[in-house]
């Protein structure tokens, strides 16, 4: 990885990691996340865990505010980034921040369009135009997840012929694209190969130098491997947080120390 980023472009935000307050969402009447208060540190990894349906994706998404799409959601609360409060934003200050906090997918879904074309695309859309900077972004990203020497002789061909692994390492370079402080990833190894997965987990464990990372991991191995810090959901609500030290070796509450068993998997 390289020290500094020869091919900066945007401002950075001055922030201080994720600071969520009382965080009530409902979907209908149905009440998904419940009163959650938690800290996501800065330039850590933070991974959401619990069992399925708990509310990890649901939180994962109020940080991007991706979450608007679904319909009859309501959210009270606040998500406290730098000088913005997430919940609050709206119109241009929304679209601002979206750039500031990237969104890794599930499945790699490279847009359908040349392997050049996937990382320049948001930097086109925010204006870039110049052929000379276009080239040296991409190659920045392309080399800062290690996926350069594997493509560099076949930039201009789709993107859909690249393994699933690297589709899923083009789509995180794609994000870093952007220049984003924080990058959220939904469960982003689900469906790569271990081989895969385990690059995937390591570019993380890279970038956290320059990023504040926020994880949902479909593993509780996944999790003990590469967080700083840990939250762990349970129907809706945060039982435990604190660093993965705590709360894997140390746990507090009942309900922490039975899903550590196994108890609900
Ligand atoms: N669009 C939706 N409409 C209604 N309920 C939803 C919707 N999305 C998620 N839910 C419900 O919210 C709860 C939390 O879901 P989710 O955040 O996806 O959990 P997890 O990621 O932990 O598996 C689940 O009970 C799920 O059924
Ligand atoms: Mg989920």
């Amino acid at each position: 990885m390289k020290d500094f980023n020869p091919t900066q472009k945007f401002d950075k935000i001055e922030h201080n990691g994720l600071e969520v307050r009382n965080l009530n969402i409902h979907i209908g009447d149905v009440h998904i996340l419940k009163d959650v208060n938690v800290t996501i540190p800065k330039n850590k990894i933070t991974c959401i865990i619990g069992p399925s349906g708990c509310g990890k994706s649901t939180l994962l998404r109020t940080f991007n505010r991706i979450i608007d799409t679904t319909e009859g959601v309501k959210i009270d609360g606040d998500v406290l980034f730098g000088n913005y409060n997430i919940v609050k934003s709206h119109g241009s200050k929304l679209i601002e921040l979206r750039r500031h906090i990237g969104l890794v997918p599930q499945r790699p879904c490279p847009l359908p369009m040349s392997i050049f074309d996937n990382i320049a695309y948001g930097c086109r859309i925010h204006g870039i135009r110049n052929k000379e900077k276009l080239n040296a972004i991409v190659e920045h990203y392309l080399r800062n997840i290690g996926l350069w020497d594997e493509v560099k002789e076949r930039l201009h061909t789709p993107a859909s012929r690249l393994s699933g692994g690297q589709q899923q390492r083009l789509c995180l370079a794609r994000s870093l694209a952007v220049e984003p402080s924080v990058l959220l990833a939904d469960e982003s190894t689900s469906a790569l190969d271990p081989i895969s997965s385990k690059k995937v987990e390591q570019l993380f464990v890279d970038l956290k130098r320059d990023y504040t990372i926020v994880i949902v991991t479909h593993t509780l191995q996944q999790a003990q491997r590469i967080a700083d810090n840990v939250i762990f959901m349970y129907l809706g609500e945060v039982i435990e947080q604190g660093t993965a030290q705590e709360v894997f070796n140390n746990p507090q509450k009942e309900l922490t120390k039975r899903y550590l068993n196994g108890a609900f998997s």
